[in-house]
């Protein structure tokens, strides 16, 4: 899976959000979430970031803070948001969920 970095945090751009072909990127508060279960490894949303923030899941080995959002990135869907009652689990389509205005616990107090 590819998966969305804390560069995107507080500039939640959405320009991968349009290129992605099965529609598996989830807009939150501060930043976007790349549901792993769905995402089919295309790779078109990668170079459409302006701040370079998605990468591959694989080269989180090793790295501290790829493995934390690589994590993270599953929690946004596991976690019961802010606003909700249960979690989000695999919808198959962001469009249809909207824009789900809260992050996981991580990104709602991140700081870099
Ligand atoms: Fe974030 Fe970059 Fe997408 S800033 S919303 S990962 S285009
Ligand atoms: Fe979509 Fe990017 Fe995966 S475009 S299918 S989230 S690699």
């Amino acid at each position: 899976s590819y998966v969305i970095g804390p560069a995107c945090i507080d500039v939640n751009d959405r320009a991968c959000v349009d290129v992605c072909p099965v529609d598996c990127i989830y807009v939150g508060d501060r930043k976007s979430y790349i549901n792993t279960a769905e995402c089919i490894d295309c790779g078109a949303c990668e170079p459409e970031c302006p701040v370079e923030a998605i990468f591959v899941d694989r080269t989180a080995r090793g790295d501290e803070t790829r493995t934390l959002f690589l994590q993270d990135s599953k929690a946004f869907f596991t976690e019961v948001l802010a606003g909700r009652d249960e979690p989000l689990g695999n919808p198959g389509g962001a469009r249809k969920v909207g824009d789900l205005n809260a992050d996981t616990s991580l990104v709602t107090g991140y700081s870099g």
